[in-house]
């Protein structure tokens, strides 16, 4: 019913993950108060990064343990804070059954709270555009908020890979009506599009996929990805902007969602090519890409590259409740490769 308070508290889950970590810096950046909910504080190769940040020192920014598998463990996390970033992945998004049991809990652990405003739940584009029938991006080309994959779709289930898309709309869902029969709160969905940019720890390298594929394109091998749909992005810390904006927008109504692109897009060759652009003096050996793709997919390819071309993306919702202006790609990725050396410690190939 309300953006949390400037300098208010907000608790992240999946803060040691590669957005909710920048989520996580953009709300201490700010001069908010963060309580980051990690599976195991401890495990200091996942949160070293964030006992580094400034804002561990001074205690404001305090680390939590909380597994989504245990119910009850955000009840004490959120007593107090006034806004929630939800980004933590869950265990198994192919059961659906399960995905509605997390949310609720995670959702009594809000009512319970007294004191939340705002949750921002985070989904992804795949619930903007992930088709059992691929034609339907013929018909529907434009990708904007209201645009849903077609529910009547009989391809569309777990079964044949639809389990992640089909998760995040029973959570937007989920948390919106029961905002709406709270009261109390609101709930607004955030929908990544293709994450590129610095990671911030180096086990955040082998997660992604989308760093984690120019990992292997520095190494010298990366597969054709996404039955040869171009990568749709958005810069990490862009993305981390956009959930801070929505927690702080006035703008915004419960059941709300938007989409975090910048339009950028780009096909995966490209993205590997764009690293001898963009950093010629790494001298980048640059490996050619595979196709894994069974021989029915190959066949459709030039298909399948003409449908996604032929899709049109739009932010102005994004752009207007929450200010922000998106980088250029070319910036996430040179940005990701040098993080992905000097962090990550990846040795990247190079040409002599
Ligand atoms: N990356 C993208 O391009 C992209 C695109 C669209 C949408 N998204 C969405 O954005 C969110 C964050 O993605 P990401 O790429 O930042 O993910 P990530 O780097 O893989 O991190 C995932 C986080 O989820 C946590 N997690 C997983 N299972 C958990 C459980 N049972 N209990 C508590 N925490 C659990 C992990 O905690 P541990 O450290 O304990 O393992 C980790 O912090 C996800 O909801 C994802 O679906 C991502």
């Amino acid at each position: 019913m309300a953006p949390i308070p400037k300098g208010g508290t907000v608790a992240v889950t999946g803060a040691t993950g590669f957005i909710g970590g920048w989520v996580v810096r953009r709300l201490l950046d700010k001069g908010y108060r963060v309580r980051a909910c990690v599976r195991d504080k401890d495990n200091t190769v996942k949160s070293g990064f964030l006992q580094a940040m400034p804002g561990y020192a001074s205690g404001r920014l305090t680390l939590h343990n909380a597994d989504l598998d245990e119910e009850g463990c955000f009840d004490d996390i959120f007593a107090g804070a006034q806004g929630v970033a939800h980004l933590s992945h869950v265990s198994d998004y192919d059961d659906a059954d399960y995905v509605r049991r997390v949310c609720d809990h995670i959702i009594a652990s809000v009512n319970k709270s007294n004191s939340v405003n705002r949750v921002v739940v985070t989904s992804s584009i795949a619930a903007i555009i992930s088709e059992g029938d691929i034609n339907e991006l013929v018909r529907r080309p434009v990708l904007y908020e209201d645009r849903y994959p077609d529910e009547d779709s009989p391809k569309r289930t777990a079964a044949r890979g639809h389990g992640y898309a089909i998760g995040k709309v029973i959570a937007q869902n989920a948390f919106a009506d029961a905002a709406a029969e709270h009261g109390g709160w609101d709930a607004i969905t955030c929908c990544p599009a293709d994450n590129v940019g610095p990671i911030q720890s180096k086990h955040q390298k082998d997660m992604g996929p989308w760093q984690h594929i120019i990992e292997g394109m520095l190494v010298g091998a990366y597969p054709q990805t996404g039955a040869y749909r171009p990568w749709m992005t958005v810069d990490v810390r862009d993305d981390a902007d956009c959930h801070v904006g929505l927690l702080e927008s006035v703008q915004v109504r419960n059941g709300e969602r938007y989409i975090a692109w910048s339009t950028d897009t780009r096909n995966v060759e490209d993205v590997c090519a764009s690293i001898n652009r963009l950093l010629p003096e790494l001298k980048h050996d640059a490996p050619l890409v595979t196709d894994n793709f069974p021989d029915r997919v190959k066949a459709r390819e030039a298909e399948l590259r003409a449908i996604w071309a032929g899709c049109e993306l739009r932010n102005e919702r994004i752009k207007a409740v929450t200010g922000i202006r998106f980088r250029s790609l070319d910036e996430s990725i040179r940005d990701c490769v040098e993080s992905l050396i000097t962090v990550g410690e990846v040795q990247a190939r190079q040409r002599y």
